[in-house]
């Protein structure tokens, strides 16, 4: 199987890792520790990256775990509404703990249930309320096979000038090398992922990234 980054490699890029403050990097240890999913490093520090350059006021991310990322986004944008969305009993309980313990935490809209629901929801909010409620930036780190239903209904929901971000469009390599009995229990995420790919690249009034740091992320941005 491809290894997306060499171990070697990847352990030179996390040693030059320097998390925002102690509160994150003593999450991010105790998330590590414990096997809780959250982005890679290499993901982390691309999105400051966009953070840092885009100062986005409302921010949408699918996928919360246990709200490393979330924490990340209100940490590094002071100003920027949070809407965060899990289905997951299993890491909502411990998303909520997270953002309590935390100032930040008061700037995170929380919503438990499954992204297509809660989307659907946000998009009826929106009508409702008159007023502009549109994401500049709109983070997908869910489901892997639902990608294009995500983005389908993310971009309902964005300013004409909002990026979206896909992690793990990689999807461990198993994009690329699809045989051994691993990448075969994954069939159903690669297939929709190349799909999810292939559409965006044949959208005109879409500008995308593909990125291979991490494990891989589309950088997309619309042109309204
Ligand atoms: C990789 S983890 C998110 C990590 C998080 N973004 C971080 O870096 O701290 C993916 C999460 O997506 C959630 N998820 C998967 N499919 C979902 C869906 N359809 N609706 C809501 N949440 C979903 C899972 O429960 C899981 O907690």
């Amino acid at each position: 199987m491809i290894e997306v980054r060499d171990p070697q490699l990847r352990d030179f890029m996390d040693s030059w890792h320097k998390p925002v403050d102690d509160d994150l990097a003593s999450l991010r240890r105790s998330e590590e520790s414990e096997g809780v999913p959250l982005i890679l490093t290499e993901t982390e520090s691309m999105l400051r990256l966009l953070l840092d350059m885009k100062k986005p006021r409302r921010i949408l991310e699918l996928g919360t775990a246990h709200g490393y990322s979330a924490l990340l986004f209100a940490k590094c944008c002071p100003d920027a509404l949070i809407t965060t969305i899990d289905r997951n009993p299993g890491m909502t309980d411990f998303a909520e703990a997270n953002f309590r313990r935390f100032s930040e935490g008061s700037r995170i809209d929380f919503r438990k249930g499954d992204a297509l629901d809660v989307l659907s929801a946000l998009a009826d909010e929106t009508a409702a309320s008159g007023e502009d409620l549109r994401y500049d930036l709109v983070f997908i780190d869910a489901g892997k096979s639902h990608y294009r239903e995500f983005f389908d209904k993310c971009e309902a929901l964005c300013a004409d000038d909002a990026f979206v971000v896909c992690d793990n469009i990689l999807l461990k390599g198993w994009l690329v090398e699809c045989e051994g009995k691993e990448a075969k229990r994954h069939r159903t995420s690669i297939k929709y992922m190349r799909q999810f790919l292939e559409y965006i690249e044949s959208r005109d009034d879409l500008d995308v990234t593909l990125l291979s740091g991490g494990d891989g992320l589309a950088v997309i941005r619309f042109r309204k």
